[in-house]
């Protein structure tokens, strides 16, 4: 039996919980949470900690997830660490590269696992892209293209994912897309440009957040990215695109599908998600229920549609197997030795710094500081 604690049972915590307690040799021990551990931890048969400090001594534990807050990611994981627990951290593991570097060296040190909670390497059609890709099926690949945008109305209640410095903004609270572009492009780009700011949410109901982020990213051998975050967008998409020397893949997730191109043959699709129901359902709610805006947020008390469940099944699935002494897939080597969270809020940090100096940054200036 292996034994996990969960640090934040909101929206996805509570889900990651449940997930893994559906796992036959798998266990809900403890929950931490001030505000919304009881009704969880009664639902999972876990017991409620007063602290997070009692959360990481308990010896019936031996690995913690965390899903507080973003910017509460770094004192869970750390502790956690030092006391000999293996960690899965929610995306984005931080707000900073030397918060994220902190997380990664205290696993090290301490010599437990820590894997980043990205879960878009999950999706059945980003695995499938991969494989096309290291097939030569679509060439080398010159350029990646994403969008995450919408357009998002004035919210009743302004949650902590519309603030700076607890979310981080759209580029770091959705930060899926930009490390599914560096798995693709095999780590960070050189240098990066980002413009944008709030254009359109001026409002004491909104939080302080930028509502339009336009990233240039240039990576060696002449390679490129760019890619759009925001709510300011009133024709809503989100995608990544990957242009070959022989192909293009579309990986659409609003209108939710892959489709495969190359040159002098006829266009083929594949699924995103792991069924038609679950690829409907998600193009459903980009189309017409569940989302807040341009945003699907979640809060507690909230469950995930049904494609992202299968997804979180996934992934807790692989976790558990490592933790069990199951192998590290090459694939997912970068997401469970630190790399995968380290280059994605590093770029992160690099596009925050080119935005506030209004200049191109080199990301050496970011991961050699
Ligand atoms: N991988 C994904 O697709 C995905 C989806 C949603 C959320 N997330 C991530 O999961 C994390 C939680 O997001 P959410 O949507 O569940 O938010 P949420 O607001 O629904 O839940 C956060 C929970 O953390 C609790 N909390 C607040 N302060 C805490 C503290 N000091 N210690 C422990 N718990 C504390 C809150 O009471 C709340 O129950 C975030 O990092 C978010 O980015 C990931």
């Amino acid at each position: 039996m292996i034994k996990y604690a969960v640090v934040g049972t909101g929206y996805f915590g509570a889900d990651l919980a449940r997930s893994l307690n559906k796992i036959e040799d798998a266990k809900i021990t403890a929950v931490f949470d001030p505000y919304n551990a009881e009704s969880v931890a009664e639902e999972l048969g876990a017991d409620v900690c007063g602290s997070l400090d009692e959360l990481v001594q308990r010896e019936d534990v031996d690995c913690v997830i965390v899903a507080s807050p973003n910017y509460l990611h770094l004192e869970p994981v750390v502790k956690a660490a030092e006391n000999g627990k293996h960690v899965f951290c929610e995306k984005p593991i931080s707000l900073s590269y030397e918060d994220c570097k902190a997380m990664v060296d205290a696993c090290k040190e301490n010599n437990v696992m820590f894997m980043a909670g990205h879960i878009m390497n999950f999706f059945n059609g980003v695995q499938h892209a991969k494989k096309l890709i290291e097939d030569g099926v679509i060439g080398d690949v010159l350029y990646c293209k994403a969008a995450r945008t919408g357009w998002e109305p004035i919210q009743k209640e302004v949650s902590w994912k519309k603030f700076r410095d607890k979310s981080g903004g759209h580029l770091y609270h959705h930060i899926h897309e930009l490390d599914c572009i560096q798995f693709i492009m095999g780590g960070m780009p050189k240098k990066v440009t980002m413009v944008g700011g709030n254009v359109a949410h001026e409002h004491e109901n909104w939080g302080d957040e930028d509502d339009m982020l336009i990233l240039n990213l240039e990576f060696d051998n002449k390679r490129y990215a760019t890619m759009e975050y925001g709510s300011a967008f009133r024709w809503g998409e989100h995608y990544v695109l990957i242009e070959g020397t022989k192909g293009a893949i579309k990986l659409d997730l609003f209108h939710c599908g892959g489709t495969l191109h190359v040159d002098g043959q006829e266009k083929s699709t594949f699924l995103i998600h792991d069924s038609v129901e679950e690829d409907n359902d998600r193009t459903d709610i980009y189309t017409g229920r569940g989302m807040d805006g341009a945003i699907a947020y979640g809060k507690p008390g909230t469950r995930a549609p049904l494609w992202l469940e299968t997804c979180i099944d996934k992934e807790m699935i692989y976790l558990h197997d490592i933790l069990n002494g199951g192998e590290v897939t090459e694939e997912f080597e970068k997401l469970t030795n630190g790399v995968a969270a380290l280059e994605a809020i590093a770029t992160a940090d690099a596009c925050t710094k080119s935005l506030a100096e209004d200049r191109k940054v080199e990301l050496s200036e970011i991961i050699n500081k």
